[in-house]
């Protein structure tokens, strides 16, 4: 099997620990191991500090699993498979296709969404909101089934746009899904990251007998360095495939990593709130700073973490982030990394110094 480079994962490598500010990164900041273990329970804490270092299930630990179980409508810690999102990914798209199948994705989208499916040697087509809004349509899905679409890969929140879909679009879906008897991937990495005053989607596992949700605790918990995910499904068959496939990945999580992610699971407020505190906060700074910005617009995003932002300028999106990075120490990850066309720039708004990056930016801007 032959896999192009992940763009956005290499772009992150050239500049992630050595740019002075990151503008664009779509996880909040990492929240301290000790703020961690002060929302422990004492049996917590006594499985933290009596922990053995061997290894772990392979499905992931039966107490983390019960903990995932309390967010989802499915039957048993049976539905449930755990490890980094990333492989789960890989996992899944594997397992559920080979070659003569065709796909649909949402596009622009992370990387992984697209790539793993053309690295089996599957067709893919993509499903493209209206640059206008980033509005999703059901219709514009529909017209792209063709009659061996085995799998459709969703993500809301969106990343980069921060697009979400409405009930009426989200049913819709499943609708087109269930009729031709389609699989649906939904990566829902952003779950719970709703911005605005609107509906929470129920996780496509809910709703869906062949629906695969997708979460962890990187984006909403501020816990990217557990490196946890899990696939929730009702389809167990699936998921034994995928347990059967990580045999040849990581096998099994990491023990530390499974404990902290059990306290996160058990206290989840006291991860999201302060999260979607400071994205909010960060995204009105944003839109104050963008109307007085010639240079730019934006749609402000509905949920997730980040927006995709349109540049009016003369060079490229990549020039302009190669020279942002190179002149101030700002790196921001322009729309060539999402294979999109047009100027854009993703912004992200889960970073505490965010003030501080956007007044350095603005007096970039002013002298571009
Ligand atoms: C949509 C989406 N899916 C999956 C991932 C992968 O998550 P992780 O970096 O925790 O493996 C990301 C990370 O940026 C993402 O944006």
């Amino acid at each position: 099997m032959k896999i192009n480079d992940f763009k956005l994962e290499r772009y992150f490598g050239k500049h992630e620990f050595t740019a002075k500010y990151l503008l664009s990164s779509s996880d909040c900041d990492g929240y301290e191991l000790s703020y961690v273990l002060d929302h422990a329970s004492k049996e917590e804490i006594q499985l933290w500090e009596n922990l053995t270092l061997g290894y772990t299930e392979s499905e992931g630990s039966p107490m983390l699993r019960e903990a995932i179980l309390q967010y989802y409508k499915v039957d048993s810690i049976e539905n449930i498979v755990i490890a980094s999102p990333g492989e789960l990914n890989f996992a899944s798209m594997n397992v559920i296709l080979d070659s003569k199948d065709h796909v649909i994705t949402v596009s622009p989208c992370y990387q992984s969404l697209s790539e793993v499916v053309k690295s089996i040697g599957c067709t893919v087509s993509y499903w493209t909101p209206n640059s206008e809004d980033w509005e999703f349509n059901s219709k514009d899905l529909e017209q792209l089934i063709q009659k061996n679409t085995k799998l459709i890969v969703l993500n809301f929140p969106h990343n980069p746009t921060g697009a979400y879909l409405n009930y009426k679009q989200f049913d819709a879906v499943v609708a087109i899904a269930r009729k031709h008897d389609i699989y649906i991937f939904s990566d829902e990495m952003y779950h719970k990251l709703v911005i605005g005053n609107i509906n929470e989607l129920p996780p496509i596992a809910d709703v869906y007998e062949k629906g695969i949700s997708l979460w962890g605790t990187s984006k909403t918990f501020g816990l990217a360095g557990l490196r946890t995910g899990w696939l929730v499904s009702k389809d167990k068959a699936f998921l034994k495939k995928v347990i059967a496939f990580k045999d040849y990945l990581s096998i099994c999580s990491s023990a530390p990593s499974e404990v902290l992610s059990l306290i996160a699971l058990n206290n989840l407020d006291a991860f999201l709130v302060p999260n979607l505190e400071k994205i909010k906060r960060n995204l009105s700074f944003f839109e104050r700073f963008a109307s007085n910005q010639q240079l730019l617009s934006f749609v402000p995003p509905k949920a997730g973490s980040t927006a995709f932002v349109k540049l009016h300028i003369e060079s490229s999106s990549l020039e302009f982030s190669d020279k942002l990075v190179s002149e101030t120490g700002i790196m921001s990850v322009p729309s060539e990394m999402f294979g999109y066309q047009g100027k854009y720039i993703r912004i992200g708004f889960g970073r505490d110094n965010f003030p501080k990056i956007l007044d350095e930016f603005n007096q970039y801007l002013n002298t571009y």
